[in-house]
């Protein structure tokens, strides 16, 4: 999918509309410096600030951020700690995206997460559901294979109850309760871009249904270092990719 190019980028890119980020390297970043890695995730989650803004005045419409994963419980319990209270210092920072027009939505399994947290995720969701200039989305806790999980049963319940017939299952049905598919009334595009920084050129459960035809841009750059000029040289590399969804 392409749409109107901004200003800041060459004339004729093709934008992609929905970009996933894999916000990757705090750690390292932090290591380098001898600093303890929470310094590097409190790093992170400003270079996060920075880039959801910048997306949005290039005119990305959708943008996730992989933040905390399923798998990322097996950190240390201070590490997840400071993660955490991370998330809820930023739900109230993220508000000041809602005076910039950003709608922020929240994918993953909540029921985890402290019940403060929840709390503030709903009223964040709430207050924002009007906004239209980009959604953005925040995965906490959130696999790809849980996902689909998450679907499978929910499809299930609906055949055993006789709502839907097993028969007439499609890729459309799987889709439709996918965490991206309930955005309060909305649905998330395929991701068209996921941006790995931090030289490590793996999906890590992200998205994994949705990036079915998503390009990939890999950078060495450490997360707390990614620019937004970082931002435009990945979507320049994706307008330049020859996309042909299995096509030829
Ligand atoms: C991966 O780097 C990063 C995380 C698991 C946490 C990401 C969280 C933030 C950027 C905090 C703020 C986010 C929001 C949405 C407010 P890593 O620790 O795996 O780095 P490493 O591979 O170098 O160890």
């Amino acid at each position: 999918m392409a749409q109107k190019t901004n200003a800041a980028l060459p004339p004729g890119t093709k934008l992609p509309v929905h970009v996933g980020v894999i916000m990757d390297g705090n750690g390292r970043w932090a290591k380098k410096r001898g600093l303890p890695r929470k310094i590097g995730h409190r790093e992170g989650a400003q270079t996060f600030r920075t880039i959801t803004r910048h997306a949005k005045n290039l005119g990305v419409k959708f943008f996730t951020v992989y933040a905390f994963s399923t798998e990322n419980w097996k950190r240390p319990a201070d590490e997840v700690e400071a993660i955490m209270d991370l998330f809820e210092k930023y739900l109230d920072e993220v508000r000041d995206f809602i005076e910039e027009n950003i709608r922020i939505c929240f994918i993953g399994d909540r029921s985890m997460l402290r019940e403060g947290l929840q709390k503030k995720m709903r009223s964040v969701e709430e207050d924002s559901r009007d906004f239209s200039a980009m959604t953005l989305l925040i995965a906490i806790n959130y696999g790809g294979r849980d996902e689909i999980a998450h679907a499978a049963k929910a499809i299930a319940q609906k055949a055993i109850s006789g709502e839907i017939n097993a028969d007439e299952i499609t890729v459309d049905t799987v889709e439709k309760y996918l965490y991206t598919s309930d955005l309060d009334g909305d649905t998330a595009p395929p991701v068209d871009l996921i941006i790995r920084p931090s030289g490590e050129q793996r999906l890590s459960n992200f998205m994994i249904w949705q990036a079915a035809y998503a390009e990939f841009y890999y950078t060495n750059i450490l997360w707390p270092d990614f620019r937004p000029e970082d931002l435009e040289k990945a979507i320049i590399a994706y307008s330049d990719r020859n996309r042909r969804f299995g096509g030829v």
